[in-house]
């Protein structure tokens, strides 16, 4: 099929319409520097309209005695530890400012009659730290920022798929894609570009992401620049994912129906937390809660379908209408079903990657000059467990401190090589997919890849899962190098898919060799076969094609943080 490639320069490329890349890219414009945006969806219509529940700031609007040393003691804490303190503290020292900077936007936040901003608990914060807008607080912060990002003119381009962040001599100067949906190529030229293109929890069959987004693409084209990844390994598995319709499931009921006081059940009509955390119950971390339902189903006491209930029916109906407007529409345009008088049916479901491509904790730097990661793509501040309402925060915070740097690098450069080879490359690999006739399917090789990721290596893991993962996986691998790639007449996603499938093949990889490596139970991270909390493994994982996993150190929490934090035990963890 016949393309023209189109050559643009900017001075900051910034890959992925999301929050954390819009808020970059606003504090870029806001200091002047030129900047031009790429996503592969609409830019509304990006992964962070799908966050629900809330964002998190010690603003103390409800609970005075907070402060950002506590909330960064509990992220820390709940991180079990593998959370870089630096980061941490950066985030929860910067996130009132964050929502200022939302309120500076036009985000409408609930409020309280008084006017304040209205803060509610969510799983395992010490106070009530969680603002939000109904439980669509993602949408909203969305909202406002493509609102921002047009005022200040910012070129946006959203149908655009990245394929490779071209580099010279390990730093970067620009990005090779092309148009999903009349294939037109660009070549772009940037002094930096910002990385934030999400995580990979679409690799497992159950999952709050939807088809083609979080396929590991922001870990692909980081490591095939020359960047390493950290952690990979640490996904979050949400307690709550409805089971059906087939193809939404995974979709997530907001961990804000159990900050408004839902309570779990298993098909006995136990109330189960009991069992696993009896003083925090259903707002226990979610790690413990996502155990412990799966802990239910696995031992026979779940329902049918293979899920626990989730009920709010004795919640008033005006806190579910006001509240939970959301879970309330979705539930009722996917099963028909009215949460008011019905609980729904749950269970865990593959939600955010807290391990992401490695950065510098001040300025989200990678190991390649001048390329930068945010948000979901990057790492150092979850470790093995978020707090809910954390991410958002994050990409607020780092969106700024990230655009600055970049601009600052950019403004920094005397001299920029570029390189024939390395764009050549980068076309070349794209022409190969385009003439691409193989036997094997693409959609179905997908599959594979999440049907391996989600039997070997889901919220329980040993060591047989995870070997046996890494050899179906090689098989899968063998495959995709004989696909064939058919754009038709609705345009250009076949070829999306297939670099899709590298990324999710990549970080899949990643993923399974960090996972065998951690022979421990840390958070998320639950083995089997190393039912206990290992001291020697509080370090952070790091990952490379040609490195494989290597152990990295964990600065010492600061005193004023440290302080705050309890101690952590292993009280809910693998109780079977
Ligand atoms: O359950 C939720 O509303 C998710 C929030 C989060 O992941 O931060």
């Amino acid at each position: 099929m016949d393309t023209t490639e189109r050559r643009i320069s900017t001075t900051v490329l910034v890959i992925g319409t999301g929050g954390s890349g819009l808020r970059a890219a606003i504090e870029l414009a806001e200091q002047g520097v030129d900047v031009l945006v790429l996503g592969k969806r609409p830019r509304m219509d990006a992964h962070t309209s799908l966050a629900a529940g809330g964002i998190n700031a010690a603003l103390g609007t409800m609970d005075a005695e907070d402060s950002w040393q506590q909330h960064a003691a509990d992220t820390i804490k709940e991180s079990y530890f593998l959370a870089n303190p630096h980061t941490a503290q950066i985030v929860a020292q910067g996130a009132a400012q964050g929502i200022a900077d939302l309120e500076r936007y036009g985000m409408a936040f609930a409020r309280e009659d008084d006017g304040r901003i209205s803060q509610r608990f969510f799983g395992a914060h010490t106070y009530r730290r969680t603002a939000f807008a109904g439980d669509y607080t993602g949408l909203e912060i969305q909202r406002a920022l493509v609102d921002r990002a047009a005022r200040l003119e910012i070129p946006v381009l959203d149908s655009v798929y990245v394929t490779r962040i071209l580099t010279r001599d390990g730093a970067v100067f620009g990005a090779y894609g092309f148009d999903v949906g009349d294939g037109t190529r660009y070549l772009i030229h940037a002094d930096a570009v910002i990385l934030a293109a999400g995580g990979h929890n679409r690799i497992w069959r159950r999952t709050s992401s939807r088809r083609d987004e979080n396929t590991g693409d922001s870990f692909r084209l980081a490591v095939e620049a020359g960047a390493r990844l950290r952690d990979p390994e640490l996904v979050q598995f949400h307690p709550s994912g409805i089971l059906e319709p087939e193809n939404a499931a995974g979709t997530l009921v907001s961990e804000a129906a159990r900050g408004e006081g839902g309570i779990l059940r298993n098909a006995r009509g136990e109330r189960f937390m009991e069992r696993y955390d009896p003083e925090r119950m259903e707002l226990s971390t979610r790690d413990r809660v996502a155990l412990a339902a799966y802990t239910e189903i696995k031992e026979g006491r779940g329902t049918d379908k293979g899920g626990v209930w989730l009920d709010v029916s004795h919640l008033p109906r005006e806190t579910i209408m006001t509240r939970l407007p959301r879970v309330y529409q979705t539930m009722l345009e996917l099963q028909m079903l009215d949460i008011t008088t019905d609980p729904i049916e749950i269970a865990p479901t593959a939600h955010y990657s807290m391990g992401g491509v490695w950065v510098r904790p001040e300025d989200h730097g990678t190991d390649v000059a001048g390329l930068y990661a945010i948000g979901e793509a990057s790492s150092g501040l979850h470790g093995a467990n978020r707090l809910g309402g954390n991410s958002l925060i994050e990409l607020l915070v780092f969106g700024r401190i990230v655009g600055r740097a970049a601009a600052a690098y950019a403004a920094g450069l005397e001299t920029q090589y570029r390189s024939h080879d390395a764009e050549a490359r980068a076309r070349a690999e794209v022409t190969d997919l385009l003439a691409a006739d193989g036997p094997e399917n693409v959609r179905a090789l997908q599959r594979a890849v999440r049907t391996t990721m989600t039997e070997h290596a889901g919220v329980v893991r040993d060591e047989e899962g995870l070997t046996a993962g890494l050899g179906e996986l090689a098989e899968i691998e063998a495959r995709s190098e004989r696909v064939g790639v058919h754009p038709d007449i609705a345009g250009f996603g076949d070829l999306a898919h297939a670099f899709d499938l590298k990324a999710s093949l990549l970080a899949a990889r990643a993923t399974l060799e960090a996972a065998r490596e951690r022979r421990e139970t840390r958070g998320c991270h639950n083995r089997s076969d190393y039912p206990d909390l290992d001291p020697s493994l509080q370090v952070n994982l790091v990952w490379s094609p040609d490195g494989g996993v290597e152990r990295e150190e964990i600065p010492a929490v600061p005193d004023e943080i440290a302080t705050l934090i309890r101690d952590v035990d292993q009280v809910g963890k693998l109780v079977e």
